[in-house]
């Protein structure tokens, strides 16, 4: 397995145990940059970007390349070494939905000018380059839509909500909410949503569409912090800034496509998946 990172919003510590695998090499590069891989490659992940509204608009010109011509260069090596090719898009190509739940039929409401259009866009565009590939016969290339996923190793402070929610609650501060808290999401735990990017990338024939993958179960960010204060037993009180710009107030997938094709659906419970990331966190925090 080779593992091509810039390290931008992952870590070294998160791939280190793997580093004395004989089966397992690290590459430092961009994906904006041309790929250079020797011998045969069988199948390629394309996880690369950042994936947080802070990190991603940090530089979102780099946002929109990585998405735009790091996919493009991925794709060329998955031409020229005649290998599967999966995309990790996202929910966010469906923006601000009109409908709901988002079927994979649905095109979506994106403001292309808006703050987050750097990664919904760059996304929109990653998905047409795959479709693209796929239909001219040069990339056998697959499109996973990813709704919100989490777990242990997510960084701690890169502004998702699960994330911040639980180290806020660990360190004793407040948590903080983003508008009334009304607002809803779906929350899919990353063993769940590893085995659905797995079996798409294994699933023959190529759908030839874009699959969701998510956990329907929706919730409203105030329950979220209510479960993560009654599992952490911290005494946080909640403050309210002001919701970002763009920011969905709903969003939850339709997951039949999913799980017709591939029969996959999620297995782990908010509540499980909850309790293993508070662990996690419980001890990177204390030895990062
Ligand atoms: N976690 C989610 O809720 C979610 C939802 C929808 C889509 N996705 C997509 O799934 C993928 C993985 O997301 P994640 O949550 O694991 O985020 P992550 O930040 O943990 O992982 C992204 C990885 O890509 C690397 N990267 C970023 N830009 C790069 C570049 N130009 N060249 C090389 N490496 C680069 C980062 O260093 C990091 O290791 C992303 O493409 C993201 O858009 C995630």
């Amino acid at each position: 397995m080779i593992c091509v990172d810039n390290f931008l919003t992952g870590t070294r510590h998160n791939v280190e145990r793997l580093s004395g695998n004989p089966l397992f090499s690290l590459i430092e590069q961009d994906v904006i940059d041309p790929l250079q891989i020797d011998g045969p490659v069988d199948e390629i992940y394309n996880l690369a970007c950042a994936a947080s509204p802070p990190l991603y608009q940090a530089d979102p010109v780099h946002t929109m390349m990585t998405c735009v011509v790091g996919t493009r260069n991925l794709l060329t090596l998955a031409e020229a070494k005649g290998a599967r090719f999966l995309l990790a898009s996202t929910s966010e190509v469906y923006g601000d939905p009109e409908q709901h739940p988002q079927t994979e039929e649905y095109r979506g409401n994106v403001n292309c000018t808006g703050p987050r259009a750097c990664y919904d866009e760059g996304k929109r565009a990653a998905e047409t380059l795959s479709f693209d590939m796929l239909r001219h016969g040069r990339a056998d290339a697959r499109v996973a839509r990813i709704f919100n996923t989490y777990g242990p190793r997510m960084l701690e402070n890169d502004g998702r909500i699960v994330s911040n929610l639980i180290c806020q609650a660990l360190r004793g501060q407040d948590l903080t909410i983003y508008g009334t808290g009304t607002q809803t999401r779906s929350f899919c735990y990353v063993s769940d949503l590893i085995k659905g990017l797995v079996a798409l990338m294994a699933v023959t024939p190529n759908p030839g569409q874009p699959v969701n993958l998510g956990n329907p179960v929706e919730i409203t960010i105030l329950d979220l912090a209510d479960q993560v204060l009654r599992k952490t037993g911290a005494l946080s009180r909640l403050v309210h800034l002001p919701l970002p710009q763009d920011d969905p107030p709903r969003r939850r997938p339709d997951i039949m496509r999913a799980y017709t094709l591939l029969g996959w659906q999620p297995e782990v419970g908010l509540d499980d998946g909850l309790s293993a990331t508070i662990n996690y966190f419980k001890q990177a925090l204390v030895s990062p």
